[in-house]
């Protein structure tokens, strides 16, 4: 890029430093969509949020494809059919749109994450809160900003139990669980996975941060032993790609319109 211009794009500048050295050799100007205050202020051009959306509502289409069976209830004269459970842990952007999406298809969703005030949120879009049995003030996983901060050994000792208990009756697991700057937490653990019955299916929207589950593989879809699909995509809103660009290209407008406040 010539001297003077300024790129606007998806990085990490304390993580995608060659990135960033490039630009400084060349004085171009970096603006990171990643770092996009978000603030209430700053929704319109907040495309973190614009595309976990997307991602969490497309996580349910692939896993209800994957999966294979009515995600509602019904009892017909061919005989009863109950409901699908899915399991949602972290309860941010990404994965509100997944409880959205899977409500709306008639499955029994529970979900979990480690910032409390979210459980309100949760409830409210219709899915159950996983409640811990951990001493309350232990629990506010919250870091300012609305993001989670890493979670102390033995709270996350009560989560693996838990979720260990929860594995063998739930029908597809999507995770979404992140911390800012960090890998990925591991939530969904080998044992989990092979507790589940066959045909159940692990979406890990984390993926690209080295994943939720200690299974999968970042880019692929792989079917563990016990005939469990892990989903390890990280590219869910180019699988929606039409829209995504349609709400990307709003938030950089809004951005640049915010940015030339004399049109200059
Ligand atoms: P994210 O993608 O960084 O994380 C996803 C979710 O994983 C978060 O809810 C986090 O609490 C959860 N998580 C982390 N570790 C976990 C663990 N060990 N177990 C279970 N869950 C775990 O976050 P995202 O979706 O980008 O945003 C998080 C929050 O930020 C939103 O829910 C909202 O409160 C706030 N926000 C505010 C905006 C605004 O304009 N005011 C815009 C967007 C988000």
């Amino acid at each position: 890029m010539s001297k003077g211009s300024v790129c606007v794009s998806f990085f990490q500048p304390t993580i995608d430093l060659e990135k960033v050295n490039a630009m400084a050799k060349n004085e171009v100007t970096g603006l990171s969509m990643h770092l996009v205050p978000r603030t209430t202020l700053a929704q319109k051009m907040d495309a973190l949020s614009s595309m976990a959306n997307i991602a969490g509502y497309r996580a349910v289409i692939e896993a209800s494809n994957n999966y294979g069976r009515f995600f509602t209830g019904q009892v017909t004269a061919a005989g009863k059919i109950p409901p699908a459970k899915i399991l949602i842990i972290g309860a941010g952007v990404a994965g509100l749109a997944a409880i959205g999406a899977a409500t709306s298809l008639g499955a029994q969703v529970y979900a979990f994450d480690v910032r409390p005030e979210v459980a309100e949120q949760i409830e409210s879009m219709g899915a159950e809160f996983v409640f811990l049995d951990f001493d309350e003030s232990q629990t506010d996983g919250s870091e300012s900003g609305g993001y989670a901060a890493p979670s102390s050994p033995e709270f996350r000792e009560k989560q693996l139990e838990k979720f260990t208990q929860l594995a063998p009756n739930i029908d597809i697991v999507i995770t979404t669980a992140l911390i800012p700057g960090r890998e990925a937490p591991k939530l969904w653990l080998e044992s989990m996975v092979l507790s589940m019955r066959s045909g159940s299916v692990v979406i890990d929207l984390a993926a690209e941060r080295g994943g939720n589950c200690e299974l999968t593989v970042p880019d692929q879809k792989i079917v563990s032993n016990n005939g469990v699909t892990i989903i390890g995509y990280t590219d869910f809103p180019s699988r929606m790609a039409a829209q995504s660009s349609e709400l990307y290209s709003t938030n950089i407008r809004h951005m640049i319109s915010d940015l030339t406040p004399e049109k200059d």
